[in-house]
């Protein structure tokens, strides 16, 4: 076991409250120099709150950091970025319209000292060819991918010469390309003596790239470990206290009629230009469809002209053979679909308000939860009660306002208000993005139970792992068009890879 450097930071006995939420108790743990460190735990464990305090976001009620052997008490992110930690977050917190060289500088030069935006460039272009980044530092930040756009953020941190970054689940949105990418600069960081904590909850990754991996559970310090010393099923154990199925358990179903079909669909981008071009597919009863892509090959205004959100240029969507082409997306809703939402943040939930009526959301002005012109209260609230225990979502009661809830337990109030209002088609875009193992394995289950019900499911993603575990064919979605469909039995990993990746005549 190679020796470890002295700790550059140490958190010490902290505790951290949200009225009365508990979110961090008596947590202490070690960040050397020049390690990666994964902090992991369930969905509401307290992980952010965590790496939000040392960032100087949250004040901690109690606990002491000592950081480069000093004592460190932030009192705002600037305070944080001064004393050398940097954070990127899931939702950038870049501005669009800027270039990547604005977006560096702007805000890192003390107030009052003329920004040289040439000096600046140079500093710049030098970390990039440092870390082996491609990347044109006059282009509009909105133009870029979000992999790239996730470079800006790194960079920026970079930059003002941080020796800690944290990272929250930054690998929920990229492709694997990405990822790979993202993981060479972060060993790039390593070799060069710099720290990371890196929230994921993807334990292929965990493995992949840290040193040593702290685990929380319900607010508390479960033990930080060696990750050479360790195995998947390990950290699974210490997160959840049990053992997880990364395989669902499936049987075999002849599908019925076709349920959703799509005939020659063409949908514009908001730019105007060719979003989805003749693209056709059916989904039966009985079946899970699985469409992988790589972000960003039309999928998002795909699921966009299924629920009624954008129109459609050309083409038909039949539900049992009725044409909903162009209905509203209240009466899609009617209709029976239900349909889990790409950006939880913007499309699926209402943050300032409270998680019941979240759950109602698209449904309440129907039975049960209306009847006349009155709510009915009563069911709302036990409808939030079941809700709230079935998908085991982390919050004090039903009147808990959406923003206060933790990143993986809003996904969880989208599927659960999604889930149980006996659809019979279900539209869903990367359901489990942001949500652990656990909670990951209970929403698989219960996808293939709605399909053993006899209902259809078009499930957008692009995680490969969870295309080949529930699929019961697979399709494949590259720059708009339909690129096949292959049986799960025939289909690979290769040959769906060489699909997205545009080649025809891949698949099996
Ligand atoms: N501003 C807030 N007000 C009230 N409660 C909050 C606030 N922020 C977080 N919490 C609560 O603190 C707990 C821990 O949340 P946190 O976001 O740290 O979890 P997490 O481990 O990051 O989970 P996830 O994996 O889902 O992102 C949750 O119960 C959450 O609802
Ligand atoms: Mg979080």
């Amino acid at each position: 076991m190679q020796q470890k450097s002295q700790p550059i930071l140490q958190i010490e006995n902290q505790t951290k409250r949200f009225g009365n939420v508990l979110a961090n108790e008596n947590i202490s743990m070690q960040v050397c120099g020049g390690e990666i460190h994964c902090l992991l735990g369930e969905n509401g464990a307290g992980k952010s709150t965590l790496a939000e305090c040392l960032y100087g976001f949250y004040r901690p009620d109690s606990g002491k950091y000592t950081f480069k052997g000093k004592e460190f008490k932030p009192r705002s992110p600037r305070d944080a970025i001064d004393a050398g930690i940097g954070m990127v977050h899931q939702h950038f917190v870049l501005s669009p319209p800027m270039t990547v060289i604005e977006n560096i500088v702007v805000g890192t030069e003390s107030d009052g000292i003329w920004l040289d935006l040439k000096s600046a460039s140079e500093k710049v272009a030098a970390l990039c060819s440092d870390y082996d980044l491609d990347l044109e530092l006059d282009t509009i930040v909105g133009q870029l991918p979000v992999g790239r756009q996730q470079w800006v953020e790194i960079l920026k941190a970079l930059y003002v010469g941080v020796d800690l970054l944290i990272l929250d689940e930054p690998t929920a949105s990229l492709t694997p390309q990405e990822v790979e990418k993202l993981f060479e600069i972060l060993q790039k960081m390593k070799t060069k003596g710099l720290s990371v904590i890196l929230i994921t909850h993807k334990l292929h990754e965990v493995m992949e790239i840290s040193d040593r991996v702290t685990v929380l559970r319900k607010a508390r310090l479960v033990g930080t470990v060696n990750t050479i010393d360790v195995t998947r099923e390990t950290l699974v154990n210490m997160m959840v206290g049990r053992t997880v199925s990364f395989q669902v358990a499936k049987k075999i179903k002849t599908p019925g009629r076709a349920i959703l079909e799509l005939r020659d669909l063409h949908v514009l981008k908001d730019n105007g230009l060719d979003g989805v071009k003749d693209f056709s597919l059916s989904i039966c009863e009985n079946e899970i469809v699985g469409l992988a892509g790589v972000a960003g090959n039309g999928q998002s205004e795909l699921f966009d002209a299924i629920v009624g959100v954008r129109q459609l240029q050309n083409g038909q969507i039949l539900l049992s053979g009725e044409d909903i082409s162009n209905d509203s997306p209240d009466m899609v809703i009617k209709k029976g679909i239900a349909s889990i939402p790409p950006d939880r943040m913007t499309q699926g939930l209402l943050m300032g308000f409270p998680i019941k009526e979240n759950l109602i959301l698209g449904r309440h002005r129907v039975a049960p939860f209306k009847k006349g012109i009155e709510l009915k209260y009563r069911v709302i609230e036990q409808f939030a009660e079941q809700a709230i225990e079935h998908y085991e979502v982390v919050a004090t009661s039903g009147e808990q306002i959406a923003k206060t809830l933790s990143g993986g337990n809003l996904q969880k109030v989208i599927l659960a208000r999604e889930l149980s209002h006996d659809p019979r088609f279900v539209v869903a875009s990367s359901p489990t993005r942001g949500l652990d193992v656990g909670a990951m394995e209970y929403v698989h289950k219960r996808l293939v139970e709605l399909r053993d019900s006899g209902i259809g499911i078009l499930l957008i993603s692009e995680d490969l792992d969870e295309v080949f575990n529930v699929s019961d064919r697979i399709a494949v979605i590259y720059n708009g068009e339909a690129m096949g469909i292959l049986n799960r039995e025939e289909a690979t990993r290769e040959g769906v890879g060489l699909l997205m990746a545009g080649f025809r005549g891949g698949g099996g």
